[in-house]
């Protein structure tokens, strides 16, 4: 049976759980693949707020099973506050959260590293999260790390204590004068340790395998965007894994000829948050009309996202790499009231106009080139029908199914569950 991908196509936050949470019903299983903490995965329902960062965005559903794939990286400190905040919804979780033995985990130090190294990078710093991605994920390709599945073990301790040892050594090198308590830091740990291990480990790529021997529907939930991938994305701006479908196979253990529909997640308009290039950044009113109206402010770090005009180039090449089937657009309730919109269809670069994303997207090498679209006034949110659609919003949508040659099957015009069109 079918497993089907779900991934952000952009610079993350394009709204993946909230999609993933509309989608849970049609699905057995949902399976994290990738990133950690680092991601900040909101759904609405019933008017309250949830915010997921490690947790699958299935987990609010009574049926389907939540798995924690083997590409993840876990901080056990961060994935307890999430549990505490399911608590206190109530949530029978321990039945349907599984953890794969191969995720790798966050140190204390990790998160420490993270910040030496953005501290020493001055102006250049990716502008990470800080929740100790990169190092933690050296850590697994260096051969290092401490897996999940090393709980289980007598000496995980010991381990523990010598790959913290030679990660304060490292901290000494940065120089970088950051101040921390690590016994403090330590007791914090080990406590959510003692949670986490109160859930179900498994061996994950074969509890995956025989789900889809018995004909289970798996719903694989990506984080970050496209552009952030560590192969493809824009690097060093990056995060330290693979965003993009490639992802799901190595993340979860599933074959690619396993996987039928790529869906991609777009928002209208573009957003980045962090340090790196971002071609269709705006820096006037438009701009910040976006930024307001879209409430654009990270999920997990708080901070203000930059926003710009949707950037085609950009989008297409992230169809590609992914092999997407299906698009779905977000947050088009935000651009109501613009008379014009613009989508950028190809870059000036180096004397010449270019329709694919070159090696080297910073500022000064690439000027966007626009085409323009009349826009609608009319406040979506509370539409529930594609025939409810304005006119120049479906020019806009059929523009880009045309420009991407792929279908967009749903328009979400809000935040909340029910503010989905199906089409
Ligand atoms: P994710 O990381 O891809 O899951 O996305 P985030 O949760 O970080 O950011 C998406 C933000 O947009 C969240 O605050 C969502 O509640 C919100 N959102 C999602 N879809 C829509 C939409 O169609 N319209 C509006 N206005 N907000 C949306
Ligand atoms: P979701 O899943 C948006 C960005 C950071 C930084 C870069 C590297 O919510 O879409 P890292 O902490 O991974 O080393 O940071 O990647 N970044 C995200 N931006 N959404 C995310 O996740 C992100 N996860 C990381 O801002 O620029
Ligand atoms: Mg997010």
């Amino acid at each position: 049976m079918a497993v089907n991908l779900l991934l952000g196509l952009q610079w993350g936050d394009e709204g993946k759980g909230k999609i993933v949470d509309v989608l849970t019903k049609d699905y057995n299983i949902i399976a994290r693949f990738q990133g950690g903490p680092n991601a900040g995965h909101t759904l609405e329902f019933d008017g309250i707020k949830h915010v997921l960062h490690t947790i699958p965005s299935g987990i609010f559903h009574d049926k389907a099973i939540n798995l924690v794939g083997n590409g993840v990286v876990i901080d056990p400190v961060i994935f307890k506050k999430e549990l505490d905040n399911l608590n206190k919804f109530n949530l029978d979780y321990k039945s349907k959260l599984l953890i794969s033995r191969k995720a790798h985990l966050i140190l204390p130090t990790h998160r420490i590293l993270d910040a030496a190294s953005e501290a020493s990078k001055g102006k250049a710093k990716i502008g990470s999260t800080l929740k100790g991605i990169g190092p933690t994920y050296m850590d697994k390709t260096g051969r290092n790390g401490i897996r999940v599945g090393d709980l289980e073990l007598n000496d995980w301790k010991e381990r523990y204590r010598a790959l913290a040892n030679k990660h304060e050594a490292m901290i000494d090198f940065y120089d970088s004068k950051i101040e921390y308590d690590l016994t403090e830091l330590e007791n914090e740990f080990f406590e959510a340790v003692k949670v986490l291990k109160t859930l179900t480990f498994i061996d994950s790529e074969e509890y995956l395998h025989q789900a889809q021997k018995e004909g289970k529907t798996i719903l694989a939930e990506g984080a970050q965007g496209s552009l952030l991938d560590i192969d493809f994305g824009t690097y060093p701006f990056v995060t330290s894994s693979n965003t993009t479908a490639a992802g799901a196979c190595t993340g979860l253990g599933i074959a690619p000829n396993k996987i039928k529909d790529v869906f991609g997640i777009f928002k209208a308009y573009t957003t980045r948050v962090g340090s790196g290039p971002f071609p269709t950044e705006l820096f006037d009113q438009d701009g910040e009309t976006m930024a307001q109206v879209g409430h654009e402010f990270g999920a997990t770090t708080g901070r203000p996202r930059r926003c710009g005009w949707l950037d085609l180039v950009a989008l297409k090449y992230a169809v590609h790499v992914n092999g997407v089937t299906k698009l779905m657009m977000m947050k088009g309730d935000v651009l109501s009231g613009f008379n014009t919109l613009k989508i950028c269809t190809a870059y000036k670069y180096q004397g010449k106009t270019i329709t694919h994303l070159p090696y080297n997207i910073e500022p000064e090498n690439v000027t966007p080139v626009y085409t323009e679209m009349k826009g609608w006034s009319e406040d979506l949110t509370g539409m529930t029908d594609p025939s409810q659609l304005p006119k120049e919003l479906n020019e806009y949508i059929s523009f880009l199914e045309k420009e991407l040659e792929t279908p967009i099957t749903i328009v979400s015009v809000g935040p909340d569950r029910t503010q989905t069109i199906h089409r």
